[in-house]
């Protein structure tokens, strides 16, 4: 479906509103309905787009197709929060509605300059001989929340040398002078991260190059770059499509990775100092990482806990993808740790080597040194289990007998390595997802499990394993 050309190109007035209604019930109804995540009203969402603080609160942006469970005509949904945690529905943004975006309004980015919030996003068209063309795009949203799209794009076309894989412009400001970075394509299908340069949002847009990340080629095509400013130094977050395994070896269809670096030179396109290449997440469902530094130095990340290219079980029900949390990023030792906001969600506490799971809970375990075992959580005939081997010190998750099959093409278990000693590990559950945080987010997993058992779940753990557990429900967003 992802080829159907008329998907991709169907204007939205031409579904019905009861069509539309349809599917919003029975996204409504869905056993795999999350309860504090941000998921889609209808139909399909993926890359988080445009996160920025502006105007008092936060706003968000979601990459989505409100007819089905399918990469359509895309378009930016608009969220709004006051604490990262709940999120208001604002309806569509910018519509593929301009000859720059007929066949979708692809994924970008958001900076608040003076009293008003710039997006530069990309505008994707399908030629008629079945080629692309794709431009940069911006627009200007007011206080108010009224958007005026600029009618010429910033770009107009990638520079020579490149193909028209050039999309998901993140633009930054840093003293005074702004720059993107785009994901881009050589004409000899090697993967780049393009960085050009503006005295202003609007342009004129120059090209400084590409992006010395450690390298200035990967796979055959990069989505999706992020830098982030954290601890004083930079993160990078990026999506290879079509890496060798040994750059950085992954098991998901595509990874989302990240480079961290003592900063970045702006002139020379080169991060300084950066460090060997890691995947942002190791387990089975995340992509597309969307940053944003808030002024007062913080840095946060919302990723789309879903993979291009890929089915899911809740496609039947006419909707597909959903969000992680915002989490905190940090840097220790070289090395980016994520933490989950949740605060904001908390519900009371029970205890979850005892009570039943709601799947709508935030588990805290504490394991001993030197054992290993299992822990699972489920009933009788589904179950999702984690596998200590103090030996090998590794983490083993495993989604197999979670519920309904999909992806089994890429694997249904996740190694994450583990330090020596006691392991703290936590795990947020909200029906159709997880995601676990060991070593207080040194480590990172996450995915979604398609249960379709009624029998309730509960903890167990293999005597002796766990020496602390405490849980915490967690309220609907
Ligand atoms: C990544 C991506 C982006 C593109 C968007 C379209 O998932 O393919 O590169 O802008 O999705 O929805």
């Amino acid at each position: 479906l992802e080829g159907n050309s008329d998907l991709r190109s169907t204007p939205y007035q031409n579904y019905s509103p009861a069509y539309l209604a349809t599917l919003e019930a029975q996204q409504q109804r869905s056993r795999w309905r999350l309860g504090y995540h941000i998921q889609p009203r209808s139909g399909l969402i993926n890359d988080p787009n445009g996160f920025a603080y502006f105007a008092n609160q936060w706003h968000l942006f979601k990459q989505q197709f409100p007819f089905g469970p399918v990469h359509g005509l895309k378009s930016w949904g608009h969220l709004t929060s006051n604490d990262l945690a709940h999120w208001q529905d604002q309806g569509t943004a910018l519509h593929p509605h301009s000859p720059y975006t007929t066949n979708g309004v692809y994924s970008g980015s958001a900076l608040p300059v003076k009293d008003r919030l710039f997006m530069m996003y990309t505008g994707n068209v399908r030629t008629a001989d079945g080629g692309r063309r794709t431009t940069q795009l911006g627009a200007w949203m007011e206080r108010s929340g009224h958007i005026t799209e600029l009618a010429e794009p910033l770009i107009a076309e990638p520079p020579a040398g490149y193909t028209s894989h050039f999309r998901d412009p993140q633009l930054i400001e840093h003293n005074g002078t702004y720059y993107a970075l785009i994901g881009a394509q050589r004409a000899d299908k090697q993967g780049q991260i393009l960085l050009y340069t503006a005295a202003a949002p609007t342009g004129p847009w120059q090209l400084i190059g590409p992006l010395d990340f450690g390298r200035t080629t990967l796979g055959e095509m990069i989505e999706c770059p992020n830098l982030a400013f954290v601890d004083g130094q930079v993160a990078l977050l990026f999506c290879p499509q079509g890496m060798a395994q040994r750059d950085c070896a992954y098991q998901n269809v595509y990874p989302n990775t990240v480079v961290v670096a003592a900063g970045i030179d702006w002139q020379n396109a080169a991060l300084i100092v950066p460090s060997p290449l890691r995947l942002l997440d190791e387990g089975f469902d995340a992509y597309a990482g969307h940053v944003v530094n808030r002024p007062n130095g913080e840095a946060l990340m919302i990723a789309w806990m879903g993979l291009p290219d890929l089915s899911y079980p809740s496609d039947q029900e006419g909707w597909q993808g959903c969000y992680s949390l915002a989490r905190r990023l940090g840097i220790r030792n070289g090395r980016l740790h994520q933490v989950p906001i949740d605060e904001p969600l908390l519900g009371p506490p029970f205890a979850p080597l005892h009570d039943k799971l709601n799947l709508q809970e935030v588990i805290t375990l504490t394991t001993a040194a030197h054992r290993s075992g299992q822990i699972r959580l489920g009933n009788a005939q589904e179950s999702l289990s984690l596998t200590i081997d103090s030996a090998a010190q590794a983490l083993t998750i495993d989604r197999t007998e979670t519920g309904v099959p999909f992806a089994l093409q890429y694997g249904t278990k996740r190694t994450v390595p583990l330090a020596a000693g006691p392991q703290r590990l936590q795990l947020w559950l909200d029906h159709s997802s997880f995601e676990l945080s060991v070593a207080n987010g040194q480590h990172f997993a996450s995915g979604r499990i398609f249960p379709q058992v009624s029998a309730p779940w509960r903890m167990t753990a293999d005597t002796g394993l766990v020496t602390a557990a405490t849980g915490r429900r967690l309220n609907n967003m």
